[in-house]
């Protein structure tokens, strides 16, 4: 196993651990970033489309299906992690399956559709993204956007050398509630959009919503659409 793929196993591993902790975070709004702006945002960004079939890629607990749902949306909500997919089904709003990025890597249509809407809300947390974004991308209808919000580029400046790598996220602002770390790559904005065109996806529109208390970029998030080359599959 290479060294990228050991870490890729290492995520999900680390979701299973911290399925229960991550549930209560998002629940009960303890994570400041996404209460201030990046759930407005992210939601404000699908509103932009019209009502139809959304898929919700790395959904976790589900509350963004849950949201998207009751404004009239159809929401399949998929997950590599069975114990975060028994947490959405709970509360329901959408169809949630656990599936894996690599299995729609490997079989594109696993991931049902085509979709208006595939979303990818801080869920892509791996090295290769191309593969994904180029496989998602063709389960899109020709109209369709995919949506993806993630940690914005710069708000990693200053901890280590801004440029592509793997990082460790112990969310230790949460006091210890999270068991297990959690290996996370991160990715200039020149590594973003270089992924981007090799998945063969166009960036439509890019958006930095703003921490309203900070003044900082809390997430970076981008409407992209197929190109040419997605086109013709
Ligand atoms: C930070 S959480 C975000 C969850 C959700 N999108 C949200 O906004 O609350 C990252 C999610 O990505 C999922 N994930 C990570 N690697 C994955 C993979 N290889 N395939 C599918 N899901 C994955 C995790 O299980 C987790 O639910």
């Amino acid at each position: 196993m290479s060294e990228s793929d050991h870490r890729e196993s290492e995520i999900v591993q680390s979701w299973s651990a911290n399925a229960n902790a991550w549930t209560r975070a998002v629940r009960e709004g303890r994570i400041p970033s996404r209460v201030a702006s990046t759930d407005q945002a992210i939601l404000d960004a699908v509103r932009r489309r019209t009502r139809g079939r959304v898929l919700d890629a790395g959904c976790g607990e589900g509350w963004l299906a849950r949201a998207l749902e009751t404004e009239g949306f159809e929401v399949v909500g998929i997950d590599a992690t069975e114990e975060l997919i028994t947490r959405a089904r709970e509360l329901g709003g959408g169809v949630f399956s656990t599936l894996a990025f690599e299995d729609i890597i490997a079989a594109p249509k696993a991931a049902g559709g085509p979709y208006e809407v595939i979303v990818l809300n801080f869920a892509l947390l791996g090295e290769r993204v191309a593969p994904l974004l180029s496989a998602l991308g063709s389960r899109l209808r020709p109209d369709g956007r995919l949506i993806l919000q993630t940690v914005h580029p710069w708000s990693g400046v200053g901890e280590a050398a801004y440029r592509d790598g793997w990082r460790v996220e112990t969310f230790d602002a949460f006091g210890g509630e999270f068991p297990a770390p959690m290996p996370w790559f991160f990715r200039t904005m020149e590594g973003w959009l270089a992924e981007i065109s090799t998945g063969g996806l166009i960036v439509d529109r890019l958006e930095e919503p703003v921490h309203p208390d900070t003044g900082l970029p809390a997430s970076l998030l981008l409407t992209m659409r197929r190109g040419a080359r997605q086109s013709r599959r």
